[in-house]
């Protein structure tokens, strides 16, 4: 029998010990809602090295600081009334802020690229919030993968990218619920802009916020160096991506989406069979992971609409199908 994949198996004393190593500058994986998260202490120079060297990251790419709860986040930052406002109703959740950094933040010049802003985000995970209150410091992390490679929703994930316990200590916190990384919101002139599109939907930041944000546009946030987060190339499988396939070639392994499925007798993977998009987004990555360890050398995906989560769905297929 297979374990419950939602099973959590962090316990206090896992935790503590967990924060611990974060203290001695040591890498600890945690859950989050979202994805889970290669953590170390954002304020210690010498540990976030340690986290872009063992990542394989650029160190030209900024790190999210992660914080219990929003009055020692946004403590960090300068931020708008209306990202205040967000932040204060969408946190925890699925969502990162960027703002000025203020004088005496603790978060090191390293873990931010040396940027004038800082991203900072409230994760919604009990393991995730009892292991930020033991650490007592803003915890840099990136989503725990090799970079480049598809983010890891489960610690088996986790294990698969950082195979070595004595350089990554992985708390289990199951199955990560919502499955896509945050939504990123920045301040843009006087209004707001999503620099990434996320678990937080467009619709429901404009239902909290009550007006509208636009998505940075496509190209631009590809020639952004500030951003290489969004760098065309991200999220990929090993096998080659082919999008919008209603009819897949015969040699492909499938990634289906809904009650309709062509005929196919390959690998495949249904999203959802029911065509629910949070459904999908959950599955998202995990069926990529299994895909590509069927050893397909082509995964073809069908449509996904692209409506609400579907949105960041479909930014993160894309990515994976980016010409590397
Ligand atoms: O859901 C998430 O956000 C997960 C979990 C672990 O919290 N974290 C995550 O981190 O996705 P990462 O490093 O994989 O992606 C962070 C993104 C990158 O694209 C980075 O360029 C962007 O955030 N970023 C960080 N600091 C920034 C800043 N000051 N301005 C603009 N973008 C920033
Ligand atoms: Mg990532």
């Amino acid at each position: 029998m297979t374990e419950d994949p939602h099973m959590s198996t962090a316990d206090g004393p896992m935790i503590a010990a967990a924060a611990a190593r974060i203290g001695e500058g040591r890498l600890v994986a945690f859950p989050t809602e979202t994805v889970y998260g290669l953590g170390a202490d954002a304020t210690d120079p010498a540990a976030v090295a340690r986290l872009y060297e063992t990542k394989g990251r650029p160190q030209f790419n900024p790190l999210i600081a992660h914080l219990p709860d929003a009055g020692r986040a946004l403590d960090l930052i300068e931020v708008l009334p209306a990202l205040r406002s967000l932040a204060e109703a969408a946190w925890p959740g699925p969502l990162t802020v960027v703002g000025p950094v203020r004088p005496g933040c603790p978060v090191c010049d390293l873990a931010r690229a040396g940027l004038a802003t800082l991203a900072v985000r409230v994760p919604d995970h009990p393991v995730a919030h009892a292991l930020l209150e033991a650490v007592g410091r803003p915890v840099a992390a990136p989503s725990a993968n090799l970079s480049g490679h598809v983010s890891a929703t489960t610690a088996e994930h986790v294990r698969h990218d950082f195979p070595s316990e004595a350089d990554v200590m992985v708390l289990d916190g199951g199955a990560a619920v919502r499955g896509l990384e945050s939504t990123i919101v920045a301040p843009d002139g006087d209004g707001l802009i999503v620099l990434r599109e996320g678990a937080l939907t467009r619709e429901a930041i404009a239902e909290i916020i009550g007006f509208e944000v636009a998505v940075r546009d496509r190209a631009a946030g590809n020639a952004r160096p500030d951003v290489p987060g969004q760098l065309a190339s991200h999220y990929a499988p090993a096998a080659r991506v082919l999008l919008n396939c209603r009819r897949p070639p015969a040699d492909a392994a499938l990634l289906a989406f809904g009650p309709v499925v062509p005929p196919h007798r390959g690998p495949s993977e249904n999203l959802s069979t029911a065509g629910d998009l949070s459904v999908a987004a959950q599955n998202l990555f995990a069926a990529l992971r299994r895909l590509d360890a069927s050893g397909a050398r082509t995964i073809a995906v069908m449509p996904v609409p692209d409506i609400g989560l579907g949105a960041a769905i479909n930014d993160r297929l894309r990515r994976a199908a980016a010409p590397r």
